[in-house]
């Protein structure tokens, strides 16, 4: 048994300093067949001798624990955020505040990138990676300790000389490679991309199964130390010992003596920064010596000692080649840009949003222009400008469509609304296929057996046009269809056969039980959303009430304004629609809220709602859904208490006494999001 000890403890050993060097140095040491041989071993020993398993094994980095509710918790100090700058002569009016304020003029800076990521606080108990924190508000983060583990450039043990409490705080991020994996991932299994690799790193730390997280292959810097140590007086020195310990810490960070040093790291950087494998959206100086940092202190929200200077997004100029319209399953056209290919931030920029008739005339764009294409946080560029020197004299201004692309029926725009409408909402096909894709997506009904390749056969074969259409589809009407396409450059054939059409049947058959919100959000109403769908459900009750409420009433729902409410009464004025819902009651679809569909995802636990919600049935609302899904109404604060939904301007008593107790206060919207999890999964 000793033996079997000892091996299990040389084989973390061995692993762990492979990974370290594979991830963190990135010098491998071993070969990948021979790592996973070792692993293999690792693992089996593990099943067969679970008492000795060590909280540092690699093994533990393919997660597998579910979080279903991140708490949240204070930050030992603030995580503060930086103040930016945008220009030299900004940057150089901090340098001088700083100088100013230490009253000396030759004072030592630490150059940084600036990564754009998610910001972490991990804490380390006796060596032991104890708690993973999210900034949150910066007073109060997420505790995502589960998803966090699985990143391997965090050591999850740390060597025996660190001090018994030690807090480190860095930036998780996705590497372009990993990114673009999983975007492609996404887009082939019919799920939106992410915008960017931030956006992807934070949706990533906040998925419940940590199994998920280890597959994404987030990655993470740390730049600072936040335990005060006797024998490191500056963040330089700080960064070295990090260094040591295993952390991984940027390799490019540099001591600066003097502003125009630290003007030629930023140029040298902004050159540079296409050609690192992740996003930095600026550079950040601070400000050496803790001494110095401690004589500057902060402001309420930044230190005095440090400063962000953020990149231009970049722009390039390239020629405009035609306009595609695209229609949206509301009818929605938005006019898009076919740009000649031109290299922009890292990647290929082939097209480019132009949003509405409005704002092509803003920018005046005339046919065949030069334009100017910049990368926001949105995954399609924009067009910022044109060069008006680079326009041919014959050249016409850019005419909005006046008919549908695809049905050619006119176009209305109505008033005050900048988009323009196709109104053959029936019978244009884009609509059709986009009310069904709608219909069936994730969020709303979750077919996933259908899916956009699937509906297009569907629907140019005839075998629906409506969402009714997919509850009287049989066997029959399927089996044997076939066509091949292609998206995203790649060739696909859809095929209908025996198993496929099997589970397209059994996935609409499961759909009937999806609830009420579900189905009230999955029938496409313009402007109604999950949440509003959500809250109108549990307002209402049923599809009656609903259909015969008035204008005031749908008004009083918190959350709905007077947009949604006259789409909704718009809606309930079209005989199609009320024939479309009748259709779906008699197929068997939930038009009403039962109370058994409800979840019982609250059971064990419970609540005291505390604090203004806006309205008296906001506040019931809340109430009425704790009971609902299982969960227990308190009156007051004690020990055994789960949960305070805390509204404006809680009660200072109970806020105190839950601050004590270390009871989590958690937001309206978190509150929802906990049940909203619950019903994804029925
Ligand atoms: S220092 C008090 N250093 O940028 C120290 N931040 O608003 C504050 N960031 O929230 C942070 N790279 O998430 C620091 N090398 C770096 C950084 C960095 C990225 C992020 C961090 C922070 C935000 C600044």
């Amino acid at each position: 048994m000793e033996d079997i000890k000892e091996r299990i403890q040389q084989l973390v050993k061995e692993l762990n300093l492979h990974n370290y060097n594979y991830y963190t140095l990135d010098t491998p040491t071993i070969s990948d067949y021979d790592f996973d041989r070792m692993l293999e071993e690792l693992i089996a020993l593990e099943q067969a001798y679970p008492q000795y398993i060590l909280p540092n094994s690699p093994s533990l980095r393919v997660g597998g624990e579910i979080t279903k509710n991140f708490k949240n918790v204070k930050h030992s100090t603030p995580m503060l955020s930086l103040g930016n700058t945008y220009n030299q002569s900004e940057l150089a009016a901090f340098i001088s505040r700083v100088e100013n304020g230490l009253n000396e003029n030759k004072i030592a800076y630490v150059c940084e990138l600036k990564i754009d990521g998610v910001a972490i606080a991990l804490i380390y108990k006796n060596g032991k990676l104890e708690q993973a924190i999210t900034r949150g508000d910066g007073i109060w983060g997420d505790d995502i300790t589960a998803n966090v583990r699985t990143i391997r450039t965090i050591p999850l043990s740390l060597q025996e000389n660190v001090p018994p409490l030690l807090e480190v705080r860095g930036e998780i991020f996705l590497p372009h490679t990993a990114f673009n994996e999983l975007n492609e991932e996404r887009e082939d299994m019919g799920e939106t991309p992410f915008a960017n690799p931030r956006n992807a790193a934070s949706g990533s730390l906040k998925l419940q199964d940590s199994a998920e997280v280890a597959k994404r292959k987030l990655d993470c810097y740390i730049y600072h130390l936040s335990t005060e140590l006797s024998d490191i007086n500056n963040h330089y020195d700080s960064l070295q010992l990090l260094k040591q310990w295993k952390f991984k810490t940027s390799s490019h960070s540099r001591l600066c003596y003097s502003f125009n040093e630290i003007i030629d790291f930023i140029n040298e950087w902004d050159k540079k920064r296409h050609s690192l494998p992740f996003d930095i959206d600026g550079i950040v100086i601070k400000v050496n010596e803790y001494s110095q940092q401690s004589q500057l202190g902060f402001t309420s929200k930044n230190p005095r000692w440090a400063i962000a200077y953020k990149f231009k997004a970049e722009q390039v100029a390239t020629k405009l080649l035609d306009i595609t319209y695209q229609v949206g399953r509301t009818g929605v056209i938005t006019p898009v840009a076919n740009l000649e290919p031109v290299q922009l931030a890292g990647t290929t920029v082939k097209r480019a949003s132009l949003h509405n008739a409005d704002f092509i005339s803003q920018l005046d764009i005339h046919d065949n222009d030069t334009v100017y294409v910049e990368k926001g946080g949105e995954i399609i560029p924009k067009i910022v400008g044109v060069d008006v020197q680079q326009r041919n004299q014959n050249t016409k201004a850019v005419n909005f469509i006046t008919h549908c692309p695809e049905c050619r029926t006119q176009l209305i725009k109505k008033e005050g609304e900048v988009a323009h409408y196709c109104p053959n909402s029936k019978n244009c096909p884009p609509q059709i296929k986009g009310r069904i894709e709608h219909f069936i997506s994730r969020k709303a009904m979750n077919i996933d057996s259908l899916g956009e390749g699937k509906i297009d056969l569907l629907v140019n074969e005839k075998r629906i046009a409506r969402i009714e259409d997919l509850y009287h589809l049989k066997k029959e009407d399927l089996i044997g269809l076939e066509k091949t396409y292609f998206t995203n450059d790649k060739e696909r054939t859809v095929s209908f056969r025996e198993k496929t059409v099997e589970n397209i049947l059994n996935g609409i058959e499961e759909s009937k039980k999806k609830t009420f919100d579900k189905v009230l959000f999955a029938i496409g109403i313009r402007y109604v959303g999950e949440t509003s769908a959500k809250k109108l459900a549990l307002h209402f009750k049923n599809i009656e009430a609903l259909q015969q409420a008035t204008f005031d009433e749908l008004i009083e729902v918190e959350d709905i304004g007077e947009k949604i409410a006259e789409s909704i009464l718009d809606f309930f004025k079209e005989e199609d629609n009320i024939k479309t819902i009748k259709d779906l009651i008699n197929s068997g679809l939930q038009f009403e809220l039962s109370h058994s569909t409800a979840s019982n995802k609250l059971e064990g636990l419970s609540f005291v709602v505390s604090g203004n919600f806006g309205t008296p049935q906001a506040r019931k609302q809340i109430e009425n859904l704790i009971e609902e899904n299982g969960g227990k109404l308190l009156n007051s604060v004690s020990n055994k208490l789960s949960f305070i939904i805390a509204g404006e301007n809680m009660g200072p008593s109970k806020l105190e006494k839950a601050i004590r107790l270390g009871i989590p206060l958690i937001t309206e919207k978190e509150f929802l999001e906990m049940i909203n999890s619950t019903n994804s999964q029925q």
